[in-house]
């Protein structure tokens, strides 16, 4: 099969983590007879260097004429401090989810065998845990109007749903559980905000359509609470866009280390591919991220876009000998013992 892939390495750590991967999937098509094509694009504040804007015109061509993305990470400290900045690498991810229509972000959490004791929980928490998070992407307080009154001493970020993006996104979640174990839990914060009461009543509206699906609904905050207590007590949630980012970041934590976490970005059309984790700008450069979060998100990728699950296969075998022959970079092994993010992805692309 030809594979047509776009790759967006971005910033910080993501040119590093993505250069393992690409290894990876490399290894998989010579194995499984494949052919893929690579094209490189640029975004976040490499692109701002290059070009003056965070996704460029030409970027977003390549990423509409490839089968899927492959992403890493944006983001660069000279921007974070400087709330002055008028274009930020930030701005380019959320230009890019708008104009690919990525409104549906899968997050899965799930704990590794040889990792358990590597989580900040303790093991008898989280063991069993196996959950999904579909975080709805492209609408909500994230881009809604926002501005300055009085002077600029007062500032406002609006939140706005429609019930035409809740259904987009709970059709895709109903669809997600009734793969797995039947159990939905819709997060909101319906005691207060008016965009959640429509949330549920939108999703309440649906499970007529989805009768063995099992439907809970619960509060953003009693769900804070819950991942870190009961993770294994969730299955399939889902929510709008800024909860999903908080509690993804939370429920990260779980499996033992924030760079082991794949994501994709899908909804109308080319979808993306990426770790969950940031662009680590305090590493950059110096070979020791871990690059599995990436190498993941490609598995994902074999196995959603292109539905190859025998590569993907591969590619989740050869993550976990990894993590079991202790094949892993300083956060895993700490810094004796540590590979670099470079011979983790050697080894991979050899054992795959
Ligand atoms: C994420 C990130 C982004 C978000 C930032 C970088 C804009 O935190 O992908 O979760 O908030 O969505
Ligand atoms: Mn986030």
């Amino acid at each position: 099969m030809k594979l047509n892939i776009a790759l967006l390495a971005g910033d910080g750590i993501g040119p590093e983590v993505v250069a393992q991967a690409v290894k990876v999937c490399d290894a998989v098509a010579n194995k499984f007879n494949h052919e893929i094509n690579w094209t490189p694009a640029l975004t976040g504040a490499a692109a701002i260097d290059a070009v003056g804007e965070p996704y460029p015109d030409e970027t977003h061509e390549i990423c509409v004429q490839a089968d899927a993305v492959l992403f890493g990470a944006i983001g660069h400290p000279k921007y974070d401090n400087d709330p002055t900045a008028k274009v930020r690498p930030e701005q380019g991810l959320l230009k890019m989810r708008k104009k690919l229509g990525l409104f549906a972000n899968v997050r899965p959490t799930f704990t590794f065998h040889s990792l358990i004791d590597n989580s900040p929980l303790k093991r008898e928490r989280i063991e069993g845990t196996d959950l999904v998070f579909l975080r709805e992407l492209t609408g909500g307080i994230y881009f809604g109007e926002k501005g300055r009154l009085e002077d600029g001493d007062v500032a406002y970020d609006n939140c706005l749903y429609s019930k035409e993006e809740v259904t987009r996104l709970a059709k895709k979640g109903f669809e997600l559980a009734m793969t797995r174990s039947k159990k939905l839990c819709c997060v909101d914060k319906a005691n207060v905000l008016e965009t959640s009461r429509l949330w549920r009543e939108t999703v309440q509206a649906m499970e007529k359509d989805y009768p063995e699906v099992e439907v809970s609904y619960e509060f953003v905050d009693a769900v804070a609470m819950r991942l870190v207590q009961w993770p294994s007590s969730y299955d399939v949630l889902i929510t709008e866009n800024l909860f999903g980012d908080i509690l993804t970041d939370e429920a990260s934590v779980i499996s033992g280390s924030m760079g082991l976490m794949p994501s994709a970005s899908v909804g109308e059309k080319t979808s993306l591919y990426e770790p969950i984790h940031g662009s680590y700008p305090q590493a950059a450069g110096k070979d020791i991220a871990n690059p599995l979060a990436t190498v993941l998100s490609a598995a994902m990728m074999f196995e959603d876009a292109f539905g190859l699950q025998e590569e993907a296969k591969a590619i989740k075998d050869v993550v976990n000998r990894s993590l079991a022959e202790g094949v892993v970079t300083e956060d895993i092994a700490g810094k004796d013992k540590a590979y670099k993010t470079s011979e983790v992805g050697d080894w991979l692309a050899e054992n795959i």
